[in-house]
């Protein structure tokens, strides 16, 4: 037997058991006559103790181990004369007879602790010890506690786990899809699923009322914080549901999640419109955890011989509380901040109420004080204010301005990452236009249904069409995404010559769908979470890669195993591919 307990439970209820245990050696210390060893493992460290005088030979033994190997040792469990409060097994240790190496190990590249000494790509490239951290492995148990919680869950609640293929043909969800040779289909190609969304709502036509599934999805797109080319989502689809039930249903899987796995009790979500969510955040995922709403100033604004005003389809702000103070080095910076392409705003108008009642702003060339005072009463700004104002064309200056809101929220103070504020944003317009290819795009994806009574605006108005769709958003992070299904060939064959597909690309992509409609398929619709992010959001942390095993660098590439990789000239043959060469 390698061991009777582990490495995080002896306690004083152990004391004079003879017990054995393994584990890795975190760190030896040689006090002269005596030598200490944490013993570590997933449970948590041990203390083992070796007394010279008693045992010099086991003790010389001991101090020759380095950190990272492996060994087993037995021995009783003892009194510890200093204790250690930090650690469950602080009162004790293990007073060692016998140590056997089961396995020595190289130094590590990197330290293994909490504040590691080793960088990014180090850390990545040996993940198997980055994962042996504290904090790297207990991001690793939230995820499994937070996949176990989330499973009960939907399984009490009547959702049947329905495994749907990987190598399918492409799903349009947005992103370019991942290719897989066929060496049996000559000059063919499987695509793995962007999401298993065409086979979930087979499902529903095959009678299977509650799907869910924590699947693996696939997209090869741009990578950031929040995304990785191979993510999970927890994906989930229901028949004879109107949108109101999925949303109940899934605010009670987060509430249920929130409360088991954090002891956070959390209110119903507030929902907002996605006009609205624009109009006062400017974005489809605001993070509501502080206010300093966007106040619309085309009124107040235009007609005052200020050309950046006059000339923008939107002026618009937010009011900073008590910063009036800003100095002139710090407005600067904010102008450089609103200036970066990733934020891309021309240039930023600022007007502070100063704390004795004064306002000064830069544009005072062009208003006096009597009009700068009605921007104030629009901004319901008090003494001590500071309002911050951009104006172009619509989306992207409110876009920016979200950017700018979330900089001020951080330099502010504002984001307390201990609080949680959920909500849902609904009424998504169905279609987007793309001004580069000059054509619609599914908003969310096309299978998405109109609400029924824009439907007539599809030809009309297509821009105007809101969809039955819905996202959840917890400070500031989208977690997920669902909507309405069309489950009428009509519609859908509507949809897709909205979109651009000609009725033969529409059969050749989703004649299988449209097909099915045929054969009765039922009312229904979906949500699929991003279980990664929603790992995230729970852990604190703004980048999904922590909470994934293994995962893939900036780049895409799993530098551990270096992939992807160059294959043999047999294997490109066997799938009849040739390369070109540039
Ligand atoms: P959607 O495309 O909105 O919807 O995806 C659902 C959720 O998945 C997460 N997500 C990602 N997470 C990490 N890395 C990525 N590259 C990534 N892309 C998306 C997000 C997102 O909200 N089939 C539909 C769902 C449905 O309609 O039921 C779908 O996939 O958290």
């Amino acid at each position: 037997m390698y061991r009777t307990h582990n490495c995080g439970e002896l306690n004083e209820t152990n004391i004079n058991q003879i017990v054995t245990l393994c584990g890795w050696i975190q760190r030896n210390r040689d006090l002269g006559g005596m030598t200490f060893i944490d013993l570590r493992d997933r449970y948590g460290i041990t203390q083992l103790a070796f007394n010279m005088d008693i045992n010099k030979e086991l003790c010389l033994k001991a101090r020759s181990l380095h950190r990272e190997f492996v060994v087993m040792v037995k021995g009783k469990v003892i009194e510890r004369s200093s204790k250690n409060t930090k650690i469950s097994t602080g009162n004790v240790e293990v007073d060692v007879s016998e140590i056997t190496i089961l396995n020595k190990s190289k130094t590590p590249p990197f330290t293994i602790e909490d504040n590691t000494d080793g960088g990014d790509e180090l850390r990545m490239k040996y993940r198997y010890l980055d994962l042996r951290r504290n904090i790297v492995k207990n991001n690793i148990l939230l995820r499994h506690k937070l996949n176990i919680a989330t499973r009960n869950y939907l399984n009490q609640e009547g959702f049947l786990e329905i495994e749907t293929p990987f190598l399918i043909k492409s799903t349009p969800e947005g992103a370019r899809d991942f290719v897989v040779p066929s060496r049996m289909n000559k000059g063919e190609f499987y695509a793995l699923p962007q999401s298993p969304q065409t086979f979930k709502q087979l499902l529903m036509i095959s009678g299977f009322d509650k799907y869910f599934q924590i699947v693996r999805c696939f997209r090869d797109e741009d990578l950031r914080a929040d995304r990785q080319p191979e993510f999970t989502q927890i994906d989930c689809e229901m028949s004879f549901v109107t949108e109101e039930e999925i949303i109940n249903t899934f605010e009670k899987l987060t509430i249920h999640l929130f409360k088991e796995i954090k002891n956070i009790e959390l209110g119903v979500f507030p929902r907002l419109s996605y006009a609205d969510a624009m109009k006062y955040y400017g974005s489809d995922k605001p993070d509501i955890r502080f206010e300093m709403k966007f106040v619309e100033l085309n009124d107040v604004a235009k007609g005052h011989g200020f050309k950046v005003f006059d000339d923008a389809e939107l002026v618009v702000g937010i009011c900073t509380k008590g910063a009036s103070e800003y100095s002139r080095k710090q407005l600067d910076a904010l102008t450089d901040f609103v200036k970066r392409p990733q934020v891309g705003a021309s240039g930023l108008v600022y007007v502070k109420f100063n704390i004795d009642g004064s306002i000064k702003s830069s544009v005072d060339k062009f208003f006096n004080e009597a009009q700068l005072i009605k921007w104030c009463e629009k901004f319901n700004a008090s003494k001590g204010d500071l309002m911050l104002i951009l104006a172009g064309p619509k989306e992207k200056t409110q876009t920016a301005l979200s950017a700018l809101r979330l900089e001020m929220g951080k330099q502010l103070g504002l984001i307390n990452n201990s609080v949680y504020a959920p909500l849902w944003v609904i009424d998504f317009p169905l279609l987007e236009w793309a001004e580069d290819t000059q054509r619609f795009y599914a908003k969310h994806h096309p299978f998405t249904s109109p609400k029924p009574e824009d439907v007539e605006l599809l030809e009309k108005d297509p821009a105007a069409v809101r969809a039955n769709a819905y996202d959840l958003v917890i400070n500031g992070v989208e977690i997920g995404g669902g909507s309405i299904r069309i489950f009428d060939r009509e519609l859908q064959s509507k949809m897709f010559s909205v979109l651009g597909f000609s009725v033969e690309e529409a059969k050749k992509q989703f004649g299988f769908l449209m097909e099915a409609f045929e054969y009765g398929a039922p009312p229904h619709g979906g949500i699929a979470f991003g279980f990664d992010r929603l790992c995230a959001v729970f852990g604190g942390s703004d980048s999904i890669r922590d909470y994934i095993a293994f995962p893939k660098n900036n780049s895409g590439r799993d530098v551990m195993v270096d992939a992807p990789s160059s294959i043999s000239q047999e294997q490109l043959k066997e799938l009849y591919i040739s390369l070109n060469k540039d």
